[in-house]
């Protein structure tokens, strides 16, 4: 029977997001031991759950009879004391994801303009097209965000900028001083997202410092995310902070439970523990420099990541493709980021030393 909706255009030109491959999912279909493959397609933590949070959550099991915590007070009160903020200026989100989602629901009508950069998270894009809106690319600068040309792209009709630093795929950075020049220069009529999702895998030194800028910029959003270092990817819940009378035309429109009661207590004793993001960046750290020294052994050429991934090249299209099933049919999910413009690369996430070295064994012998 065919269906006579009438879909609006701007809905019938979104591309859906594509997610890595569930490990269930490439078992069944590829009739493969689930317990033997590796997932390193969607930066997630190889560690898993720290420990200390896998009880609170098992506790917290008792109660789910009950709504969560609409307003997330407890977790918006860990946040606040972690990072010195007012509670006021906290938006809970279900994932950093909501938050992007939100940004878009609330401050964006169809044909307003959003800027962000070619080869940027794809959430970006499909949030603001599902308003109706213009997404605004700006091309990359060697995969790095060009905020000179995003200041260039603004326009009358310009109403938020993207940024996420560091970015997914590219695993980029900007340095806080380019950051903050950017920030003065856009005009505080225009909201500029600073997407910090992977914050908890740089260098103290490098680490950002957005939460003390909050005041002079109060068109900043900071999303920060628990799915990537706080290893809690499965329960969804992420943050945005911002000058608190946004943060209240936010609340307006988000769904009224829209982080569960588990996640708001997840978040809770995961932010508390140190001593697990610690552990995360050092095994980070210690899988990054294994794949790079992989990638030079075969002199595969990568993008220098400041993530918990690395994309790296291969001849062309057809090369990455057949790379991409190779992996796949040996137990290994990476991620294709063709729709990202990448054609001839693959996103590796950084796993545990022995799933890299499957990773790294299998990549030598395609
Ligand atoms: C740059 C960036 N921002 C935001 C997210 C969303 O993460 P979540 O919704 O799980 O917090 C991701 C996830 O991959 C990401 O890479």
């Amino acid at each position: 029977m065919i269906v006579n909706i009438n879909v609006p255009n701007h809905i019938g030109e979104i591309e859906p997001y594509q997610g890595g491959r569930p490990i269930k999912e490439v078992a069944r279909e590829l009739n493969l031991d689930e317990s033997k493959i590796v997932k390193l397609a969607s930066n997630e933590n190889p560690l898993g759950v720290s420990p200390r949070v896998k009880k609170i959550i098992l506790k917290g099991l008792k109660d789910i009879e009950r709504y969560p915590d609409g307003n997330g007070y407890y977790l918006k009160q860990a946040i606040a004391t972690k990072f010195k903020l007012n509670d006021k200026q906290i938006i809970l989100g279900n994932g950093s994801n909501d938050i992007l989602e939100l940004v878009a629901r609330t401050f964006l009508i169809p044909n307003d303009e959003a800027i962000f950069s070619e080869h940027a998270f794809a959430v970006y894009e499909l949030v603001v097209k599902a308003m109706g809106a213009r997404g605004v690319e700006v091309k990359a600068n060697n995969f790095e965000h060009d905020l000179d040309a995003f200041e260039k792209a603004i326009t009358s009709k310009t109403k938020v900028i993207f940024i996420a630093n560091p970015n997914n795929p590219t695993g980029t950075l900007i340095n806080k001083k380019k950051l903050r020049d950017f920030l003065s220069a856009v005009p505080k009529s225009i909201i500029v997202v600073l997407d910090e999702a992977y914050d908890e895998y740089l260098d103290d030194n490098l680490k950002s410092e957005a939460f003390s800028w909050l005041e002079q910029y109060p068109n900043l959003l900071v999303s920060r995310s628990f799915s990537k270092a706080h290893g809690l990817a499965g329960l969804r819940v992420g943050y945005g902070v911002t000058h608190k009378s946004l943060a209240e035309y936010m609340n307006r429109i988000r769904q009224p439970f829209n982080v569960n009661q588990i996640a708001q207590l997840a978040a809770i004793e995961s932010l508390a523990d140190d001593d697990f993001i610690k552990r995360s960046k050092k095994i980070n750290d210690a899988g990054m420099k294994q794949l790079i020294t992989g990638f030079e052994k075969l002199n595969i050429i990568y993008i220098p990541s400041y993530g918990n991934f690395i994309s790296f090249k291969l001849r062309d299209e057809q090369a990455s493709m057949m790379y991409y099933h190779h992996l796949l049919k040996n137990g290994v999910i990476v991620r294709p980021i063709a729709n990202y413009k990448m054609p001839s690369y693959l996103r590796v996430s950084i796993g545990l030393k022995d799933e890299n070295k499957i990773f790294l064994e299998k990549l030598a012998c395609v």
